[in-house]
């Protein structure tokens, strides 16, 4: 059977594991009034990943700036690096995550995680390492809001993009468009003005994109850029 689903609207979710940790309230503020969409909130466990990030608690006191101007909310796009999984992936839940992304790697029953997951209120996505194949999908994507490819090994911020990222790309917009729901391909690592369409083309339409924003002092104009760049596509 095939079927086709409409495009969803490019969106741009900002990583804040780039952005200065002493000012970090004001850096979200300052990135929402730049333009971006979503909040990309990375934790960390120095277990699944080696690297240790922010937990919860960060989460929460977070949640309430995480809106414009005129009180529209941004949503917080939770991507746990973490194994096991399950207990704060309930904990991010009650933090005030929107979505919560895991790997299926590290979890021994993704079925399972899935449904936590929704039934705390939450979207649900799976992420997916650079060499991790993506059997999972085969059996759980009915039951997905986002598929997460990593285009970098995941970890650290600033990474460059690794190319074979676009050949997966591809696959998984195939998968999602046989399924006929509107789930979101969502890209992560290495994502700079420079490439976002090419990622665009290939089939991705949800970016993170953490010190392509950050390490730049106008955060507005890198926004542009990266409209400029999927308008073009
Ligand atoms: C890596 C994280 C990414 C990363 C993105 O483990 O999941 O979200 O911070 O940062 P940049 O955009 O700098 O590659
Ligand atoms: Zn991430």
């Amino acid at each position: 059977m095939t079927s086709s689903t409409a495009p969803l609207t490019p969106l741009i979710s900002a990583s804040i594991l780039a952005a200065d940790f002493t000012r970090l309230g004001a850096e979200v503020q300052s990135s929402i009034a730049a333009g971006v969409d979503w909040i990309h909130f990375d934790v960390m466990d120095n277990h699944y990943v080696p690297n240790l990030s922010f937990g919860p608690m960060i989460c929460q006191a977070l949640k309430p700036l995480s809106k414009k101007a005129d009180g529209t909310p941004i949503p917080i796009d939770v991507h746990l690096m973490v194994q096991p999984v399950d207990e704060l992936a309930v904990s991010f839940a009650k933090a005030g995550a929107n979505l919560i992304s895991f790997h299926p790697d590290a979890s021994t029953h993704v079925h399972r995680t899935v449904e936590l997951i929704r039934s705390q209120g939450c979207q649900v996505g799976l992420a997916f390492n650079p060499a991790e194949p993506l059997a999972a999908l085969e059996w759980v994507l009915q039951d997905l809001d986002l598929v997460l490819i990593m285009s970098v090994n995941p970890g650290f911020g600033g990474q460059s993009f690794i190319p074979s990222s676009l050949r997966k790309i591809e696959a998984v917009r195939r998968m999602i468009e046989r399924s006929g729901k509107p789930i979101r391909l969502e890209v992560d690592g290495g994502i700079k003005p420079s490439n976002i369409a090419q990622v665009a083309q290939a089939g991705a339409d949800t970016f993170v994109a953490g010190s392509a924003i950050f390490g730049q002092p106008d955060y507005a104009s890198v926004l542009q850029q990266f409209r400029q760049a999927l308008r073009s596509t």
